[in-house]
């Protein structure tokens, strides 16, 4: 039985107690405060976010191939950074398992660099640092694992991933009307939150759309996730030399933006159901929208950050040797029924369609290592199977 609240009465007193001192709040502060409120936020209050008994699936989450193969890119990065110590920064780690896959990984097939690695995490949610430290109880005693706000990372010299992190980032909602770009903003009527169009909050959102040559069309909405740029010029500052490995689900802009999508991409997730409502379950559903890539790129490139590899997950995976890995687990699977359910469970990371692998995408950027050729740029072709 899931004994998981639907709703978080103190959230909604505090939202409708702001607004009725100050009146509508936008969107952005809304999803803010549902989000991250410091006691009530779904980020930050105390649940299972992640599994089964939470409310989504990610990809660390799937299997361990996925953090092996990820391991298989970063152990290269570190050969080409051959520095003496390593740092590899998770931000928004969850319940730990994509670290605890990267950190087996590497206990195992590299152990002269395990010695000399250190996974810092980054995580905003309280309870998941008590689960984590439980899930890497052998890498911390090892002395492998440490955990960081983010504000205090500087100098890195190493590895700064994320993965499902960004579609977490409040984000503007606009919708295009006959009279101009208007934002949404979230009222308190008649014993609800109801949504009002109101003048945009800041300029910032129409020279962020003119920037990217998006102009929409009336009457279609769509997200505008400045936090994501802000976001990533920091970890351009905070890297001196190394690489930035951020995966989500998302598009470059001319395909997130373009007019097909009258609704944009905001999504909640709630006990493993989406709705397109981000006013219901405040404070207990995960509200995400999709990622602009071209923006991420764009607001890395003045601090340094200089795009390696752009592409969906599947292709990502491949050129790291899923499919390898994949005849590898299956060929030591005696039961032909969990070699079976095995390579169902496997092919959620790479389906084009349904599962995580064309949605999903990859950005890899470099800082002070020139253009080395990477794992993960591997095309097809470069694949050899063994035939029969
Ligand atoms: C969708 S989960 C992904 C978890 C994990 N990366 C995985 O693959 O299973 C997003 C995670 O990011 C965390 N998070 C969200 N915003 C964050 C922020 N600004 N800083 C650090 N962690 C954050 C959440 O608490 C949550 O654990």
């Amino acid at each position: 039985m899931n004994l998981q609240p639907d709703s978080k009465p103190q959230l909604e007193d505090f939202l409708r107690r702001c607004i009725a001192e100050r009146g509508s709040m936008s969107f952005v502060e809304f999803m803010g405060h549902c989000l991250y409120h410091p006691e009530w936020g779904y980020y930050v209050a105390p649940r299972q976010r992640i599994g089964k008994e939470g409310d989504f699936f990610t990809s660390s989450s799937v299997h361990a191939v996925f953090g092996r193969l990820l391991f298989r890119q970063v152990r290269q990065m570190a050969q080409i950074l051959a520095a003496e110590a390593f740092t590899l920064v998770e931000q928004g780690a969850g319940e730990g398992h994509l670290a605890l896959d990267i950190l087996d990984a590497a206990a195992e097939q590299a152990p002269e660099l395990y010695r000399r690695m250190t996974y810092v995490l980054v995580e905003v949610g309280s309870d998941v640092r008590r689960r984590q430290e439980q899930l890497l109880a052998p890498h911390v005693a090892a002395g492998r694992v440490r955990w960081a706000d983010f504000e205090q990372l500087d100098g890195l010299e190493g590895v700064f991933l994320s993965n499902e992190l960004v579609d977490a980032f409040p984000v503007h909602l606009v919708e295009q009307t006959a009279q101009g770009l208007r934002e949404v903003y979230v009222d308190w009527r008649d014993g609800e939150f109801r949504e009002e169009l109101r003048a945009p909050s800041t300029a910032r959102i129409e020279t962020h759309l003119a920037e990217l040559g998006v102009s929409l069309p009336v009457g279609n909405r769509a997200e505008v996730n400045l936090a994501a740029a802000d976001w990533m010029q920091d970890v351009a500052a905070k890297l001196r030399r190394g690489f930035v490995i951020t995966i989500d689900y998302g598009y470059p802009a001319a395909e997130l933006y373009a007019p097909l999508r009258r609704n944009g991409t905001l999504m909640c997730y709630h006990r493993h159901q989406t709705s397109e409502n981000p006013l219901a379950h405040v404070g207990c559903q995960d509200i995400t929208s999709h990622v602009d890539f071209t923006t991420l790129q764009r607001s890395g490139e003045p601090g340094g950050l200089r795009p390696l590899f752009f592409g969906p997950q599947y292709r990502f995976l491949m050129g790291l040797g899923f499919v390898e890995m994949l005849m590898e687990l299956e060929a030591r699977e005696p039961d032909p029924n969990r070699a079976r359910n095995l390579r169902l469970t496997l092919k959620n990371l790479i389906m084009p369609e349904a599962g995580m692998g064309e949605t999903f995408k990859v950005l890899v950027q470099g800082k002070e290592v020139g253009a080395p050729p990477l794992h993960c740029q591997r095309t097809l072709a470069d694949i050899r199977l063994p035939l029969g």
